[in-house]
């Protein structure tokens, strides 16, 4: 069943009292709609529904869950309504807002704020290799105030990633798509494995998960930076633990960004989980440290880059 794709409901269909307008998005675990409420203001539905476990077959509304996944078809519900519970009780700009939550069609849906712009994965998609350091602390810095309020709140995001990174037409960014929830749950039941993109996830998310903590969520922050950089994500944490093929930011971009910002991406990537930053408090206070010298400036040319290299290997500035 494991590589199944789910209908989506309808467009036109009634769900309570929202009307589905269109699919947004189809993931492993989920699908994303847009939806009107009552008043016609457009909304985000969020249907669980995870597709190791879950069948919907085109023109049904109910999806079919064999016998043997009943249990942790429903065990997963159980952690999705809760990280709903719980992200309901968050209000920060730099979260996305959760209106509403409840149950129908026999599994459960997360309303949500319908944001206006696109992922962040979209805008590294575009510029890759050309996306300045300015952008770059205006985005973290915003991100990480509301990265903050969820720490504050005791719940951690753990799928800190460019595809859950959204940026409001406006700039600001937006937090999306806790999957605390999904990893609790791939503990426990292998059917719902955790859908995490390799590269962002730090090495105690793969193994000793009661290490798990802040800086973990600062990890996945480093690897988004770097991602920034790089343009794709940085290698695996369970393979750095074997063979660390990563280069570090400070190396692989000297010259084209501030010293600065390369040795805060290198210090959030130390598989180490005390090495890094502890706190989203003391990531914060590096970023904004320093930052009124910032280059604005995009990546020196390969040309620049070269001389830089061999000024550095002859040792002359
Ligand atoms: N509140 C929202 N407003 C606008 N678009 C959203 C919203 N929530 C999710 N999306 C879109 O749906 C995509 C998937 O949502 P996400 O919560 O990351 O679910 P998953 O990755 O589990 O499928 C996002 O990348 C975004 O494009
Ligand atoms: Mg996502």
């Amino acid at each position: 069943m494991a590589s199944q794709v789910n209908s989506p409901l309808p467009p036109g269909f009634q769900l309570e009292q929202y009307r589905i307008e269109q699919q947004l998005s189809l993931g492993g675990f989920s699908i994303v709609y847009l939806a009107t409420d009552a008043e016609a203001r457009p909304v985000a539905i969020k249907e669980y529904l995870p597709n190791s476990l879950a069948l919907r077959k085109a023109g049904e509304i109910e999806p079919q869950i064999t016998e043997e996944h009943q249990a942790a078809f429903r065990y997963g519900m159980k952690c999705f309504f809760e990280e709903g519970r719980s992200l309901a009780k968050l209000m920060h700009p730099n979260v996305v807002r959760v209106l509403n939550f409840f149950r129908a069609n026999n599994t459960v849906y997360m309303v949500m704020q319908f944001e206006r712009g696109r992922t962040l994965q979209d805008f590294i998609q575009r510029n890759k290799g050309h996306i300045k350091e300015r952008f770059i602390r205006g985005v973290f810095t915003r991100l990480l105030n509301g990265l903050r309020e969820v720490h504050a709140h005791k719940l951690l995001h753990l799928d800190i990633k460019p595809s859950n990174i959204y940026l409001r037409n406006d700039g600001a960014p937006v937090l999306l798509d806790f999957g605390a929830a999904r990893q609790t749950l791939a503990q426990d039941t292998p059917m719902l494995k955790p859908m995490y993109t390799p590269g962002f996830a730090p090495p105690e998310q793969f193994q000793d998960r009661e290490h798990l903590g802040p800086w973990s969520d600062i990890y996945s922050i480093g690897a988004a930076m770097y991602a920034c950089l790089a343009g794709c994500p940085p290698q695996r944490s369970d393979e750095r633990l074997k063979k660390d093929q990563m280069e570090p930011a400070t190396k692989r971009w000297s010259g084209d960004y501030s010293p600065h910002l390369l040795e805060t991406i290198d210090w959030c990537l130390n598989l180490d989980p005390l090495a890094r930053p502890q706190s989203v408090y003391a990531l914060q206070k590096a970023l904004l440290t320093r930052a009124r010298h910032v280059p604005n400036k995009t990546p020196a040319s390969l040309l620049e880059r070269v001389g830089n290299r061999l000024r550095a290997l002859i040792g002359r500035s």
